[in-house]
């Protein structure tokens, strides 16, 4: 599904990443980890193909960053959806005015987006919370409809950056149990994350990065 070859990337003649080799099969769980400014989110950014590598080549699907056209960028994102640890919500607009903007952005049928709001919000369990605005809700709460959101296109893959930052250690694990859930189903799973705790409460297989250079640290069992 994703395959990282020889990948290096710049920034400002720092070598952020150097010969990153690695690759994800469908329905892979795993974690990425390594220190504050080693390179985590600009990984997860190179996947999505919101940087494009210096070297190297990054195939997602059947899409190549030495090839790839702009134009085809959309296409692309449609199949990886994106968690952040801010949460990335719009303020003013309710939960369900949130969803939809992201199904009204793919031209969903007007029909199919109450339907397909209502399932996204169960399967995520904040059903009742449809009407309420990003504001009046916990952390966790959010953290569950960025999650709805991300899931609401049926991505081939979940990339998630730091979804556990702002949690408490409880809501956390909790966050943990419904990617899994949702890996479970078949969407590959990528969480960069500062968080041991939630490493300890898995098998799944890990990366790190370290000055640039990405080591499999656990293969999953
Ligand atoms: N647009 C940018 N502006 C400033 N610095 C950047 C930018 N892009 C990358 N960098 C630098 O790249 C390095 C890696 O940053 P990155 O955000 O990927 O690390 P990280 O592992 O996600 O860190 P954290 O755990 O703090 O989120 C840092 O040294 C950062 O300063
Ligand atoms: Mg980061």
């Amino acid at each position: 599904m994703l395959e990282f070859s020889d990948v290096g990337f710049t920034y400002h003649s720092d070598h952020i990443l150097r010969s990153v080799t690695f690759g994800m099969k469908y329905g892979e769980f795993v974690f990425l980890i390594g220190k504050s400014g080693s390179g985590k989110s600009t990984l997860l950014q190179l996947i999505y193909f919101n940087l494009m590598p210096d070297s190297g080549e990054i195939i997602f699907e059947n899409y190549s960053s030495r090839l790839i056209k702009p134009s085809l960028l959309p296409l692309l994102r449609r199949k990886i959806g994106i968690i952040f640890q801010d949460f990335k919500l719009i303020e003013d607009r309710t939960i369900y005015e949130n969803l939809a903007f992201v199904l009204e952005t793919v031209n969903t049928p007007a029909k199919k987006i109450k339907k397909r709001i209502t399932e996204v919000l169960g399967e995520v369990g904040i059903s009742h919370k449809i009407k309420s605005y990003p504001k009046e809700l916990s952390g966790g709460e959010k953290q569950r409809v960025a999650i709805a959101r991300a899931i609401i296109n049926e991505p081939l893959l979940i990339v998630a950056d730091e979804p556990t930052g702002n949690l408490d250690p409880g809501t956390s694990f909790e966050i943990l149990e419904l990617l899994k859930k949702i890996n479970n189903r078949g969407t590959a799973v990528l969480i960069a994350t500062h968080n041991y705790e939630l490493l300890k409460k898995s098998s799944a297989r890990i990366l790190q990065l370290e000055n640039g250079i990405l080591k499999e640290v656990r293969n999953s069992v």
